[in-house]
């Protein structure tokens, strides 16, 4: 999944909105833009809108952000939502691989009740909204295999640690953020989960969204948060693989297909070509087959 649109839970004019917008995934959220007096509205409204996207053929992923586990909420959240059938629910400050377990027990609890398949409703988590989840980002190897994705955040964490702002004067993330970005790719790969890239806030920059949509592709994330239907496009286009990238990597795993199983390396137009070139093709192709591009 190459998008992610956040769409605050409360506001009827954003949820009649977002189905057109094109995000391979709809983050309809809970916590931080719907305020304390309306997260009720919110559930209700996050569920209705689910089960009005149920008979649509085409819609996008349905995920939820629930608030977080120190809140006193996310049982509220989840008994309103998880009957509707939420692709997934998004754990915003996580601080760790316990925090995905006990959600994960959460979820299996209502999914019983509501009588659908254990597992059918998948976790997110935001991985670095504090000092403590950005320490613990190598923890969530084997916790739940509902885990399919860690995303980062950088305004959260701002706050947590009291910086001024997370940019430099040449509009960088500062080195606290820059890390917090690289753990963030790192523990999802070894959890083997997809990592997705924060929200650009300036949200009329397309210019800048694209500089960090590029950044994020060279450096291992699949998708990327967006808060305004306009961005949308500019992620589609940046996160779907370039054409020759997507033949060539056909090309490569042809070549070791036909070598067959004792293949170690082998050349391609006077390159060679080993298993780690293997493994990046083979990641290439499930973003083309994301993406909807033909891959074979
Ligand atoms: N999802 C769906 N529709 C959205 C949207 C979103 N995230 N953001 C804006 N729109 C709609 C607006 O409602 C508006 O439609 P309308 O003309 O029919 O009312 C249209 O797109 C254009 O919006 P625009 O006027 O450019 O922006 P805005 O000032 O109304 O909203 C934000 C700006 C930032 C408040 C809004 O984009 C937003 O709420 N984003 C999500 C915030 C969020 O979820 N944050 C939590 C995660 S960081
Ligand atoms: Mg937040």
């Amino acid at each position: 999944m190459r998008s992610y649109l956040f769409v605050p839970a409360d506001s009827d004019r954003k949820l009649e909105k977002a189905p057109g917008a094109e995000a391979d995934c709809l983050l309809i959220d809970l916590e931080d833009s719907v305020s304390y007096r309306r997260k009720a509205a919110g559930r209700e409204m996050a569920a209705a809108f689910i089960r009005s996207q149920a008979e649509n053929g085409e819609r996008a992923r349905i995920i939820v952000r629930v608030n977080a586990l120190d809140s006193g909420l996310t049982g509220d959240d989840l008994d309103a939502v998880i009957a509707s059938r939420p692709d997934g629910i998004l754990l915003p400050k996580s601080e760790g691989g316990a925090h995905v377990q006990e959600l994960d027990a959460m979820i299996a609890v209502r999914e019983a009740e509501a009588g659908i398949a254990e597992g059918s409703v998948r976790i997110h988590a935001l991985v670095s909204e504090t000092a403590a989840g950005v320490l613990s980002a190598r923890s969530y190897i084997d916790m739940s295999p509902r885990l399919e994705a860690l995303a980062w955040g950088g305004e959260d964490l701002s706050a947590d640690l009291g910086v001024e702002t997370n940019r430099d004067m040449e509009g960088r993330y500062t080195d606290m953020f820059r890390l917090a970005r690289s753990l963030t790719v790192l523990g999802a790969a070894a959890a083997k989960v997809m990592a997705v890239d924060t929200v650009y806030t300036d949200f009329r920059d397309m210019d800048g969204l694209e500089r960090e949509c590029r950044a994020a592709v060279r450096d291992g994330f699949s998708g990327k948060m967006a808060i305004h239907p306009a961005q949308v496009p500019v992620i589609n286009r940046v996160f779907t693989p370039d054409a020759n990238a997507v033949e060539r990597s056909r090309k490569i795993v042809t070549l070791f297909a036909e070598a067959g199983d004792d293949a170690g390396v082998l050349s391609l137009e006077g390159q060679m070509i080993d298993r780690p070139h293997l493994r990046q093709a083979e990641r290439i192709l499930a973003r083309a087959e994301a993406a909807g591009m033909s891959t074979s």
